[in-house]
């Protein structure tokens, strides 16, 4: 009791310390300052641009899996006023020339470091870097629900620096198209061959998936020679299956 007394402001203090930590800990992880914030519906008549990045965002691949507003633009999420919120290397990605943001490949490459990889060795990176004069990732993806967009989307934009005019290898639309057909197609074909074969032959879905994403992260390369021959190698395989599947038979 001696001990209690003349310590009991210590543990008294300890206690609240406690208290206080665990009480803070579990409300800045429950809540994201930016989420609460953006969602709120007024935002749909006074800024409905700024509620349109919200509404991309809920219920995309990157929601799924956790990916918040501040891992791709920073600032601090545990802040409720806008003010303290946008802080913290806060960056709002924001792209008047949608082609020439490093920022973004950086952002985006922190997760995606396959893609990031081969992305840099290719000569648009080297464009990115020197001029700003090449696409990046959200140019093709977007920024938020990251769709891959339709490839006459994509040779539209191809086409702004690919043409008769810049004599910048204008050729190289109609090998994009060709070669995003294919990976479209695979793309198409994953899911079923997924569906198909996932208890009967494991380990062909683990090799095309495997060749599938191989694909899919080497076209960030732009050696398109390269690519032609593996497209093609990952079309045949898939369609191989497809073919001699029990659905194909019917
Ligand atoms: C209390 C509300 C509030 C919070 C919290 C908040 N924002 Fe914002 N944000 C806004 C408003 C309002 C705008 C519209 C532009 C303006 O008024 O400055 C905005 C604009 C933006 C923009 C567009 C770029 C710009 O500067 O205009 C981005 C990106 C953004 N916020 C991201 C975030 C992120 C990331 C967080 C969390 C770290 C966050 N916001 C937290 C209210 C908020
Ligand atoms: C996967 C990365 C990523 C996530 C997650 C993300 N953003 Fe973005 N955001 C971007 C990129 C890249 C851009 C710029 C390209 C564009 O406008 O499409 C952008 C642009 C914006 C803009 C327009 C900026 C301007 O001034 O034009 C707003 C507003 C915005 N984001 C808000 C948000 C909010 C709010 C969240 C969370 C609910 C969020 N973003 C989550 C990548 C992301
Ligand atoms: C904090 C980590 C993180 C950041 C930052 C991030 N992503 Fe992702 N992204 C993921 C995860 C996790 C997935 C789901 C698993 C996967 O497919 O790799 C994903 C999936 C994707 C997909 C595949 C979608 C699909 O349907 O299969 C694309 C495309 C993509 N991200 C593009 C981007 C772009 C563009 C940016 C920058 C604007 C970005 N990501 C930033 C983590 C991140
Ligand atoms: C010129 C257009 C273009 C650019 C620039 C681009 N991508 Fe892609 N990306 C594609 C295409 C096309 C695919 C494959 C098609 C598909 O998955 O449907 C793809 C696939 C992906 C995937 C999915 C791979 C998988 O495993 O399925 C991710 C993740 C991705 N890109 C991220 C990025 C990131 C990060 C950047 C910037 C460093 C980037 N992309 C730049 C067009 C582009
Ligand atoms: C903003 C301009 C711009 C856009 C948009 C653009 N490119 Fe490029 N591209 C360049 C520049 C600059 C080079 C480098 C030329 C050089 O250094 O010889 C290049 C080079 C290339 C190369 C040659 C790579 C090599 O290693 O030889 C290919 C292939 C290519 N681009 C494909 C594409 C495709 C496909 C798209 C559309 C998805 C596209 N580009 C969109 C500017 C652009």
């Amino acid at each position: 009791m001696k001990f209690f007394r003349e310590h009991s402001y210590k543990v008294i203090l300890l206690l609240l310390g406690v208290f206080f930590t665990g009480g803070s800990v579990s409300y800045t992880d429950a809540k994201d300052t930016c989420v609460e914030c953006h969602k709120d519906i007024k935002f749909m008549d006074k800024n409905g641009v700024l509620f349109e990045y919200y509404s991309n965002w809920i219920n995309s691949i990157h929601e799924i899996e956790g990916v918040t507003c501040t891992d791709c633009h920073g600032g601090d999420p545990t802040k409720s006023d806008k003010e303290n919120a946008h802080k913290n290397d806060f960056s709002s990605l924001t792209v008047t020339d949608r082609f020439s943001s490093q920022k973004i490949t950086e952002r985006c490459g922190k997760c995606h470091k396959a893609v990031l990889k081969n992305f840099t060795e290719s000569k648009h990176y080297k464009a990115l870097v020197k001029k700003g004069t090449a696409p990046n990732c959200s140019t093709c993806h977007g920024s938020m629900n990251a769709d891959v967009y339709y490839t006459s989307v994509i040779s539209r934009s191809c086409k702004n620096c690919h043409n008769e005019y810049t004599k910048n290898i204008p050729d190289i639309v109609g090998e994009a198209d060709k070669i995003l057909h294919r990976i479209n197609v695979a793309h198409l074909y994953k899911r079923w061959v997924l569906i198909e074969y996932h208890f009967t032959e494991p380990t062909k879905v683990e090799e095309i998936l495997a060749l599938y994403i191989n694909v899919a992260e080497s076209w960030h390369t732009f050696d398109f020679e390269e690519l032609d021959q593996k497209s093609q190698v990952l079309l045949r395989k898939i369609r191989t299956l497809v073919r001699r599947g029990p659905m194909a038979k019917k």
